[in-house]
């Protein structure tokens, strides 16, 4: 049988990323230009700083996704592209870059859900791994607990009523006078400290929900730090960056795995770039393999955002006939199960 070769492209937030992936689980190239640098100054993201960015580097960076892959665009089955959820300005710019590809070559277009992308990322890792399944998709926008039902097919079983998981990390760290991004950052700090030394809030819901809120953490971390330097009191920034990591992991993982029996479900898996948490690892899997559920995780290139998942998510939907025309859009604030 040929071989299926598809294009992804990312650039819903500050990584300009190109990929071809065959077959939707051989990643052959996965070429990823990093903002971060540009965006450390301010603290966060600045969207129109980003869109402008993308526009310079999304062509060279899909030549080299090509070149490095060893394909030419006449190769290529299909052109995977994100569409949302993100930055409006930064996805319209891989759109526009797609579909002119996608008019130039007649290739079928291919509008992917950047959470999907997400979840796709651990197939890549993961070459027998199939749906049905749990996902907690985390990400610096995102905190979801998703029954993966088919790779086409989603169900919201938890989602966040306030922060995001990364967003919380990022701003703990900049309460903490560490660097941007902080999720990276408080986890390399939190090995050298004691997540027993606070007891910060976990929030569970009464009413059996699976859902998460973090901003209450968020104000007992900032009120905490205020206290200390009003009083002056002893505190080691590796304690709470710890005992911080270690409130927000556990409620991730005692809800995941409650969706895992609540569905029946034999895998978690974890996803977007707060999946690259140690802490969030290790626990899931000491926790979940007492109770004979098995947990995967990509490596941390894959868990952050990247083309190779838009190009495996997509080839997914080609599979089903799933395509786009040319009227796609960005849709920023595009939901899971849309
Ligand atoms: O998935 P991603 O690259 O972008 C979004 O779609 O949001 O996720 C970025 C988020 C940031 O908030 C970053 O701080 C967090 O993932 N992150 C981490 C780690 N690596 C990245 N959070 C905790 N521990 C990490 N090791
Ligand atoms: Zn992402």
């Amino acid at each position: 049988m040929e071989r299926a070769f598809i294009l992804g492209i990312e650039t819903s937030c500050d990584e300009t990323s190109a990929s071809v992936v065959a077959d939707g689980r051989q990643v052959l190239s996965n070429i990823i230009s990093s903002q971060v640098k540009l965006h450390e100054q301010y603290g966060g993201v600045v969207p129109e700083i980003a869109s402008r960015r993308h526009v310079e580097l999304v062509l060279p960076v899909i030549n080299q996704a090509l070149e490095k892959a060893g394909v030419n665009l006449s190769d290529i089955d299909a052109i995977g592209v994100t569409y949302g959820p993100g930055l409006v300005g930064a996805l319209l710019v891989g759109i526009s870059a797609a579909k002119g590809i996608a008019f130039a070559t007649g290739k079928p277009l291919i509008g992917v859900n950047h959470i999907h992308g997400h979840i796709a990322a651990n197939y890549l890792q993961h070459k027998d791994l199939e749906p049905p399944f749990v996902c907690l998709v985390v990400s610096g926008g995102h905190s979801h607990i998703v029954y993966v039902r088919d790779y086409c097919e989603f169900e919201i079983l938890g989602r966040t009523r306030d922060d995001a998981a990364g967003e919380a990390f990022d701003k703990i760290a900049r309460t903490l006078g560490l660097d941007y991004p902080g999720g990276p950052v408080i986890d390399k700090v939190s090995r050298n400290g004691n997540e027993e030394a606070f007891d910060f809030p976990r929030v569970v819901f009464d009413d059996g929900s699976l859902d998460f809120s973090f901003s209450g953490i968020k104000t007992a971390v900032l009120n905490f730090v205020n206290t200390m330097q009003q009083k002056g009191g002893k505190w080691r920034v590796e304690d709470v960056a710890a005992s911080f990591q270690k409130a927000v992991v556990d409620v991730l993982v005692n809800n995941a795995i409650t969706a895992a029996e609540n569905t029946n479900s034999k895998i978690i898996t974890i996803a977007g770039g707060v999946a690259a948490n140690s802490r969030l690892r290790s626990l899931m899997k000491e926790k979940a393999e007492k109770k004979n559920i098995k947990v995967l995780y990509p490596d941390p290139v894959l868990c952050t955002d990247n083309a190779a998942m838009i190009a495996c998510a997509a080839y997914y939907y080609y599979k089903k006939g799933i395509v786009s025309d040319f009227s796609l859009n960005a849709i920023p604030g595009l939901k899971i199960d849309e």
